[in-house]
């Protein structure tokens, strides 16, 4: 089992960055394999839309997002996390998903007729942790589901969302119990979706027998 953390604000020490650590710390417990990137550290550029994924559900485009694709392919689930820049994800998650559109299927004739490569090849799990600086919901605009909304198109079924609310300073999230705890258990509700989906899979494997 492999869990892909991706966090989308520059700050390292920042409060996306906290909680999603948190959310790591089940899987940690029980030594299974978990890896955060900060897309910070890598140069990825905007999808330019040029379709030359079409055929072979691999971006052309030659830049750091090539060391991503093995990351999120190996992983079982991965959490993706953001804090509110003006009511939506930051500008470097929003060129991260867009860069996913390669792992997006279309019938030839019909475009209508789509579907994430993860959905055709059984589909994968997530949580998505979301954060802003003001009190009110409302204020973090639609991060939580810009974030949502492109990781069911692509084939995973997001199991927890966090909307951790009124964080402002860099590691402000540290004295937060309740941000701390709620991106704890989502961390906790992905694996027990995981080892559901791994006993299921082992009982029909020995059903079979
Ligand atoms: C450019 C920018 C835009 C922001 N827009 C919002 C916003 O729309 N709503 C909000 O509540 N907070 C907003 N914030 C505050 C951040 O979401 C908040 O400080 C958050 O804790 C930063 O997360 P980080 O520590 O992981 O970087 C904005 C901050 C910046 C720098």
């Amino acid at each position: 089992m492999k869990i892909l953390a991706v966090v989308g604000s520059r700050r390292k020490k920042g409060n996306t960055s906290i909680l999603m650590q948190e959310a790591l710390k089940p899987f940690k417990m029980q030594d299974i394999e978990t890896k955060l990137i900060f897309l910070d550290d890598y140069n990825i550029n905007d999808c330019n839309g040029c379709e030359g994924c079409k055929e072979t559900y691999k971006c052309v485009i030659n830049d750091d997002m090539q060391k991503i694709y093995p990351e999120i392919l190996e992983s079982d689930a991965i959490i993706l996390g953001s804090p509110a820049y003006f009511y939506n994800i930051s500008a470097n998650m929003k060129a991260f998903i867009d860069r996913c559109y390669c792992f997006e299927v279309f019938d030839n004739d019909d475009r209508s007729v789509w579907m994430g490569l993860n959905e055709a090849l059984g589909g994968k799990y997530a949580a998505v942790i979301a954060v802003s600086e003001q009190e009110k919901e409302e204020d973090m605009g639609f991060t939580a589901e810009a974030m949502l909304k492109p990781l069911e198109a692509l084939g995973y079924r997001v199991v927890s969302i966090v909307k951790a609310l009124h964080l402002f300073k860099a590691g402000e999230a540290l004295n937060n119990e309740k941000a701390m705890k709620a991106a704890k258990q989502a961390g906790t509700k992905l694996l027990k979706t995981l080892q559901l989906k791994e006993r299921v899979k082992t009982q029909l494997s020995r059903d079979q027998l």
